[in-house]
């Protein structure tokens, strides 16, 4: 792997995160494993007797934001490397993976990850198989993406390279993944995707010069902005949904797609609207994708269901239907939305434990449950919505549940 250009962004920052690279470094990181919070400061003092204070504070730094990464990387948390704004911003390892394995599936070879970070992306490439120059114009992302590299033995697939990616030449790359950055210098989220680091546009005017891309953009992103030839995909993990991309030349037949992770289970269509109808005796809630690719229609198909409005993306059925694009739920209750009528159904029924869940509803599930301060040894979750327009409640239970 080679570094080949440095601008002068951070670079004071790269040059301390190097310093835990050497070897008194690393030895204080393989000391501060697992140190609980609690523990810290007697370990600082203790530290501070036999190395630089410098060095020290920045291990302490770092095994925090190993804990932290854990959450997204697993395991290999433990030997990676992460500033704090690249652990809150890098793709989890399950994501990455699933979005490598498609690029490889396309017969990409050599991609170039454009917006690297600390390299969770150029990662996942490489260990697809994929040769990977990675691009990010901060020299401490860069650095501690080289770092990441080393520390899992891709060093020979990845490059990373310090340069802005708007003077980056792709030319021999069969594919580009840009992850543009979407959050403003001091926080917040950036949404619009013309404010994106580099603009959306510039990304799509590059992706036509490739064979195949991926553009990585905030879920939330109305489905007017998606270019007519791009296929929109809907990532969840988890059940969170945690990103959608823009994908170029995969010769998609459909515009969309919801994949859920980690069971990589993936639904292809077309945006339509679905039919709506009275509640059944189930109540199906899709997975965050499904409703963000505007793809509820064809969960309901599959169920046999239809709306219970036709605003609101909750299916009702009168059969069980096991599908991984939905939770499936027994309904047991059906009234309109009345606090009272609820809190006197729940101690009849003796639930004391109540999940709250709404669509179509101004009212918080905090506020409700504060209201029906429900007692007893039973469990059943409360559905707010409309049903033909109407706000109803609807009392239910996983339809996994033996009936109680
Ligand atoms: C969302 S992060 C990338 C996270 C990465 N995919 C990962 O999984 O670790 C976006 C990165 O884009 C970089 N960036 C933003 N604008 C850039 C530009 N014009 N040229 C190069 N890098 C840029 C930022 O420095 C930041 O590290």
């Amino acid at each position: 792997m080679t570094q080949v250009a440095a601008p002068e962004l951070d670079a004071s920052s790269a040059l301390a995160f190097r310093a835990l690279l050497t070897e008194p470094g690393r030895r204080l990181l393989d000391e501060l494993r697992d140190l609980a919070p609690e523990r810290e400061l007697a370990a600082a003092t203790r530290l501070r007797r036999d190395h630089p204070p410098e060095l020290v504070s920045a291990a302490i730094g770092q095994a925090r934001l190993r804990q932290r990464a854990a959450a997204k990387f697993g395991a290999e948390a433990e030997r990676m490397y992460f500033t704090p704004d690249g652990v809150e911003q890098a793709t989890r390892a399950p994501v990455a993976e699933w979005r490598a394995r498609r690029l490889a599936a396309l017969g990409a070879r050599r991609v170039a990850d454009l917006c690297c970070g600390i390299g969770g992306d150029a990662l996942a490439l490489a260990g697809a198989g994929i040769e990977v120059l990675a691009v990010d114009r901060s020299p401490l992302a860069c650095a501690v993406a080289e770092a990441n590299a080393a520390a899992l033995g891709l060093s020979d697939r990845v490059t990373v390279r310090c340069a802005a990616v708007e003077d980056t030449d792709v030319s021999g790359h069969d594919a580009v993944f840009v992850d543009p950055a979407r959050r403003r210098t001091g926080g917040g989220r950036i949404f619009a995707p013309e404010a994106y680091s580099p603009p959306l546009s510039w990304a799509v005017a590059l992706a036509g010069r490739v064979p195949h891309a991926a553009l990585k953009i905030a879920p939330g992103v109305p489905h007017e902005a998606i270019p007519a030839e791009a296929e929109a995909e809907w990532v969840s993990h988890r059940g969170e949904v945690k990103e959608a991309v823009l994908w170029f030349g995969t010769g998609a037949a459909h515009p969309v797609r919801a994949t859920l992770l980690p069971g990589g289970h993936t639904l292809t269509g077309r945006a339509r609207p679905a039919p709506a109808g009275p509640p059944g005796r189930y109540l199906y809630e899709p997975d965050g994708a499904v409703i963000r690719s505007h793809l509820v229609a064809d969960v309901a198909e599959r169920v046999n269901g239809r709306l219970l409005d036709p605003e609101i993306a909750y299916i009702t059925s009168d059969e069980a239907h096991p599908t991984p694009f939905a939770t499936a739920y027994e309904i047991t209750d059906v009234l309109p939305f009345h606090v009272k009528r609820l809190r006197a159904l729940l101690r009849e029924r003796d639930v004391g434990t109540v999940t709250v869940k709404k669509r179509g509803s101004a009212v918080t599930p905090e506020t409700l449950l504060k209201q029906l301060k429900p007692k007893g040894s039973a469990r059943a979750t409360v559905f707010l919505t409309r049903v033909a327009n109407a706000p109803t409640m609807l009392l239910a239970r996983p339809a996994t549940d033996p009936p109680g």
